[in-house]
């Protein structure tokens, strides 16, 4: 008999294409998200699941799944799987880096001028019908060009995301435990520094760092008191790695300028005080939402989900040790 691979939402239709090859493929083509329980019933006779970041594969739900053997999430984050319960059970994990990294540093770059600049704000100003004249002082945003860039978490995106910032003319600083090879710092003209220096001297504060115990709410009341009262903070890494509720607090009190959004602590819901505030730009999870790119992650987890039931070594383990 065929493995059973359950395929948990829409994906794009190669990734069913390779599945279907070797495995009977339980797909549910929808936008829907499964709860824990109907992951549970749907995972008691699969050997792979090929889910996303939507899907809550926590301990309980991978305990309920006897036969299963991988599980390939179509991201690169992978904080919605418990990876050390799936590690217990010699379950592999795969996820999809490198091939949303460009993407998404693009994104956050279109969210930090998109802040800086109000284009949000511009747009719905000239839908309104309210453009009457240029004016001098019309929809004035802040400067981005020689400006000076915290980084935190230099990993792939966060690399990428600094070598944009070369073409600003902007001072880079970065903040991550692991220092970068001496010869990439240099090729980005990026300069290693304590969290609390890069808080205090970056006009802009991008976030790149999983979402794990030690990241959550990395950014905090004392974080952002830190921050100076004309810098933005942009985060498209995942929202619980900032506390929400006192970024809210802090944007109300005028303790930085404004924020670029696109991820959430509970997402879909947004805090009703973000929505409230004019200077926040807010954007639905969209860092590698480009359909080249996603497509390439659908394809990817199909892939890696073949190649662990095939007895193969998959391309991005994120639990290695249990290959052995
Ligand atoms: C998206 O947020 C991802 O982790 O790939």
């Amino acid at each position: 008999m065929k493995p059973r691979v359950l395929v948990t939402r829409h994906v794009y239709p190669a990734a069913i294409g390779i599945l279907q090859e070797h495995f009977a493929v339980d797909y549910q083509d929808g936008h829907g998200v499964m709860d824990a329980a109907t992951l549970a019933r749907r995972l008691q006779h699969a050997q792979g699941v090929v889910c996303q970041l939507t899907d809550p594969l926590g301990a309980e739900v991978i305990g309920s799944a006897p036969a299963l053997r991988v599980i390939a999430t179509i991201a690169v984050g992978h904080d919605n799987i418990d990876v050390p319960a799936a590690t217990a059970r010699r379950i592999v994990v795969t996820n999809t880096p490198g091939v949303l990294t460009e993407a998404t540093a693009d994104l956050t770059w279109a969210l930090l001028l998109a802040t800086a600049r109000r284009l949000p704000a511009a747009e719905r100003f000239l839908r309104a019908g309210e453009w009457r004249r240029w004016d001098v002082d019309l929809l004035c945003g802040a400067d981005v060009q020689g400006r000076t860039l915290g980084v935190v978490g230099f990993g792939r995106i966060g690399q990428a995301v600094a070598r944009r910032a070369l073409g600003f003319g902007m001072r880079v600083l970065y903040a991550d435990p692991e220092p970068a090879p001496e010869a990439l710092a240099q090729e980005l003209r990026a300069q290693h520094v304590p969290l609390d220096l890069l808080l205090q001297q970056s006009d802009f504060v991008s976030l790149h760092v999983p979402l794990r115990e030690s990241t959550r709410h990395l950014i905090g009341v004392a974080q952002l008191c830190r921050m100076k009262r004309t810098a933005f903070l942009i985060n498209t890494s995942r929202g619980p790695v900032v506390d929400e509720p006192a970024l809210v607090a802090a944007l109300e009190e005028g303790l930085l300028a404004g924020a670029g959004l696109d991820v959430f602590e509970h997402e879909p819901r947004v805090h009703p005080g973000l929505l409230e505030l004019p200077n926040v730009v807010l954007l639905p999870h969209v860092g590698s939402a480009v359909t080249s790119v996603r497509s390439l992650m659908c394809a990817l987890a199909a892939r890696d989900c073949v190649a662990v039931l095939r007895g193969e070594r998959p391309q991005h383990p994120v639990n290695p040790e249990v290959l052995g």
